[in-house]
């Protein structure tokens, strides 16, 4: 894939992007929020132990990054395995890998120098593919933005059982009921329901 690829023109700029990675292993496609890390023009994936992407990148070496504004999709893919129809199998040069239908856009990766810490993996994502389905001009809104922080301290809420979590998440529920519209408010009472 040309290095002249513009990063910026899919979404995904200097600092960290929130997407949803997809992988693949054997049939069974996975969907789960993950950090794409871009600095210096590099792009990076750091992953903690004992996730099924973590699994997956290491047997398979290849991830999608989809660029999504659903906040539905976010709860979800956290927490619960996401229905088969969300995907959709692209094949590219006789490799199979699994993209999400709702996408503004994806990029397909391959992982490269993966380096494996006790705790976690840092893996360096080269473009293979990438396609644009839509684009969607939106500006922001601290509604989506609570239920992402959300989904955050609610996967540290179900490492730690921590408290403070708790607390965190209602003060973003708050954001989200002031600023976000139905569908932020829907994602929210999924959220609050899967705790
Ligand atoms: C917005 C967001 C970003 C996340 N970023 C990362 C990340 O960069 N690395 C990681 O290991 N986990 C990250 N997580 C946590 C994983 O999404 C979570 O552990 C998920 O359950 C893993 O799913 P899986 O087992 O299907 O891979 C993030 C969660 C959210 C909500």
């Amino acid at each position: 894939m040309s290095k002249n690829l513009n990063l910026d023109d899919f979404g995904i700029y200097e600092g960290i992007s929130e997407v949803i990675v997809t992988t693949i292993h054997g049939w069974t496609p996975n969907a789960a929020p993950m950090g794409i890390i871009r600095r210096k023009g590099k792009l990076f994936l750091r992953l903690f132990k004992g996730s099924t992407t973590y699994s997956n990148v290491l047997s398979e070496k290849m991830i999608v990054a989809n660029v999504v504004w659903d906040p539905a999709m976010f709860v979800c893919s956290t927490f619960t395995d996401l229905e088969d129809s969300h995907f959709e199998t692209v094949n590219f040069k006789g490799r199979n890998f699994v993209t999400l239908k709702n996408a503004q856009c994806w990029l397909a990766f391959e992982c490269t120098n993966t380096k494996l810490t006790s705790d976690a993996l840092v893996t360096e994502l080269v473009p293979m593919k990438v396609h644009i389905n839509k684009c969607i001009i939106r500006a922001p809104n601290r509604g989506l933005f609570g239920v992402i922080e959300s989904c955050i301290h609610a996967t540290r809420y179900q490492l730690t059982g921590e408290e403070k979590y708790l607390k965190l998440i209602k003060a973003y529920g708050d954001i989200v009921d002031k600023c976000g519209g139905d569908e932020e408010k829907e994602a929210m009472k999924l959220l609050y329901g899967l705790l």
